[in-house]
């Protein structure tokens, strides 16, 4: 499958390269100017089928071991959208997270919370032809990391979106409402106010089910005017 050339968005809803609050983006960040790159076939083509290299969803996080994890089950759902709002169908959105602790299954991640042997905090799934995706997992908890002293991250759930094309990958964060941590973590402050908001997800009762889970909505929109922040490295 073939795309259009990528056309870069001018959006101050997108964070810098570099945000000194953010201690790390000051080493990372590009210390020349940049450099444009011709985009040929290997950058705007891609796999017929992202899920034949990449395995089946993997849709429900709290179904991945033997028992339940521990923690509030929540059901996340949105839209992936493109600049004019329509649905962008076959994106694969790849998830990651820590555990309701707070903690994640990997070896640098070693705070003093426990780990859940019946979580592992990864998943996948694949927008329908109405740009839909759904997953079920619990809702992770804040964890301390070394920015600067008593520095908490809110929580939030990463995700990375896969498009049509090798070039077309995104990566951004979800936060959940009301989340005082939110107003004091320089990664989420790197986007200004208003476009903050657009990393946050909501409650939807609609989407709640019963007895069972909390539902937040999350719609995604891939660029333009009303485009989600992404951490690719806009200079
Ligand atoms: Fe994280």
């Amino acid at each position: 499958m073939s795309l259009t050339p990528y056309l870069p968005e001018d959006d101050k809803a997108q964070p810098p390269s570099l945000h000194p609050d953010y201690r790390s983006t000051v080493l990372r960040s590009p210390g020349q100017p940049l450099i444009r790159i011709p985009q040929t076939l290997t950058e705007l083509t891609g796999p017929d089928e992202w899920i034949n290299l990449m395995g089946d969803p993997v849709a429900d996080l709290t179904k991945q071991h033997k028992g339940a994890p521990i923690g509030p089950r929540i059901i996340v759902s949105g839209r992936v959208l493109d600049e004019n709002h329509r649905p962008v169908p076959g994106t694969i959105v790849e998830i990651w997270q820590a555990n309701a602790a707070g903690r994640y299954v990997h070896t640098r991640d070693q705070w003093d919370a426990p780990l859940d042997p019946n979580f592992t905090g990864a998943g996948r799934v694949i927008t329908d032809a109405q740009g839909h995706y759904r997953y079920v997992t619990v809702k992770p908890g804040p964890y301390p990391w070394g920015n600067h002293y008593n520095a908490w991250r809110p929580a939030h759930i990463h995700l990375s979106l896969h498009g049509p094309a090798f070039a077309t990958r995104l990566v951004t964060q979800m936060y959940f409402p009301d989340d005082p941590l939110i107003e004091i973590d320089p990664i989420a402050n790197a986007v200004p106010m208003p476009y903050r908001q657009r990393m946050v997800s909501r409650f939807d009762i609609e989407t709640t089910k019963a007895n069972w889970a909390i539902g937040y909505l999350f719609d995604i929109v891939l660029r333009g005017h009303a485009a989600t922040p992404m951490e690719n490295g806009h200079a």
